[in-house]
């Protein structure tokens, strides 16, 4: 669909789309409801009091009137629902080759970092024609990140990570809102967006406030905070070993009321973003299985935007690993006898029904960390 004069330029990838179902809708909508008021207008005009029409043999029922009223209807609105979410799939499906850039929203200012380092406050700069992930959280109440030319929304949530994904189409620079009322200062709380293209971009990136990479930053938080004492490589302290954790499955122990901590159920999950976060923050909610639960909380200790770097320093542990290093150090590899060294006590409900459901969960070459203990034992 070329570009509809009346609504803002489109600029990402997906933006003609959504315009293309939007204005679908509304023309569906549009001519339903002429169809519908000139009907009325039309009968109310032939059959008003006085006119002299035949009114002798009202019909009862009509069959095909029937069939055909809710027929079409039906097969209009599921073809609209077929069509908005395969683009709603498109639009939350992020490419596995998209560029990740840090967003956290605070009263009343946006921050943004780039994988590089770079920080910038209000403006994000991206460049022309490669995918862009924002992974999002909020430091205090909910906002919502918004452009208008992108035709893209997404809530950022305390506590939470979401994730918005575009592809610019064209350079230039466009409005950045908050869509989602969050305080005195709600309306002043906005920027641009500036695509510009990739050499210039390039560029940009190396001017002004870098020193270093976000996974650097993090590094020397993960020192600085004495990670390191219990999460180190050379560490005999009794915590899971971070290297190659990320994107993998894990066993956790899900904090339950009524249950005492790390006694409950083994589960798996993926160490994603969120997965981390949460380790990070809310130490008690998921504890490692087979760990004791002895992490402390580092919420208020840390910034969100801190989380973030620790999170990409334990990211960029994962692609630096080779599978044979993790064969010897990792957990998902250690004997019973080893790993109950290393964390002082081996459940028995790690060894039951849920190490096996932890078994089948985990991929990979290496299986997971999940299993591994099940796995040793059934061997
Ligand atoms: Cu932030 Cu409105």
């Amino acid at each position: 669909m070329g570009t509809l004069a009346f609504l803002q330029q489109q600029a990402s990838s997906v933006a003609a789309d959504i315009d293309l179902l939007t204005v679908g809708i509304t023309v569906v909508a549009v001519v339903f409801s002429v169809a519908i008021f000139v009907a009325i207008a039309f009968l109310s005009y032939r059959y008003r009091r006085g006119s002299k029409v035949d009114r002798s043999r009202p019909p009862q029922y009509n069959h095909l009137i029937e069939i055909l009223w809710t027929g079409i209807p039906l097969l209009i609105v599921m073809g609209i629902f077929l069509w908005a979410t395969t683009l709603y799939f498109k639009v939350v499906k992020v490419p596995a080759d998209a560029m990740e850039i840090h967003v956290v929203g605070k009263q009343w200012m946006w921050k943004l970092q780039h994988p590089s380092g770079r920080w910038e406050n209000n403006t994000l700069h991206v460049p022309v024609g490669r995918p862009v992930v924002l992974t999002m959280t909020s430091e205090d109440v909910i906002h919502s990140f918004y452009v208008p030319e992108f035709r893209l929304k997404q809530d950022v949530i305390p506590g939470q990570f979401t994730q918005l994904w575009f592809t610019p189409t064209k350079t230039g620079t466009f409005h950045l809102f908050c869509a989602e009322f969050c305080g005195t200062l709600h309306s002043t709380m906005g920027g641009s967006v500036i695509v510009m293209e990739p050499s210039d971009y390039e560029r940009w990136l190396t001017e002004g406030n870098v020193q270093e990479t976000v996974s650097a930053v993090g590094q020397q938080l993960f020192r600085r905070h004495g990670c390191s004492g219990c999460h180190g490589a050379n560490s005999s302290v009794r915590a899971p070993m971070l290297e190659g954790i990320y994107g993998r499955p894990v066993a956790v122990q899900v904090a339950k009321a009524g249950v005492p901590l790390g006694q409950t159920q083994a589960t798996t999950m993926i160490a994603d973003t969120r997965y981390i976060h949460d380790a990070i923050v809310l130490p008690e909610k998921e504890v490692a299985a087979g760990f004791r639960p002895i992490m402390p909380t580092y919420k208020n200790r840390l910034s969100e935007t801190e989380v973030f770097q620790l999170i990409a320093y334990i990211k960029s542990l994962s692609s630096k690993r080779d599978p044979e290093t993790r064969r010897q150090d990792n957990s998902d590899r250690l004997t019973p006898e080893d790993y109950e060294a290393r964390t002082g006590f081996t459940p028995e409900n790690i060894r039951g029904g849920a190490a096996g459901r932890g078994g089948r969960n985990s991929g990979g070459p290496n299986g997971g960390v999940a299993a591994p203990m099940n796995e040793r034992t059934t061997r």
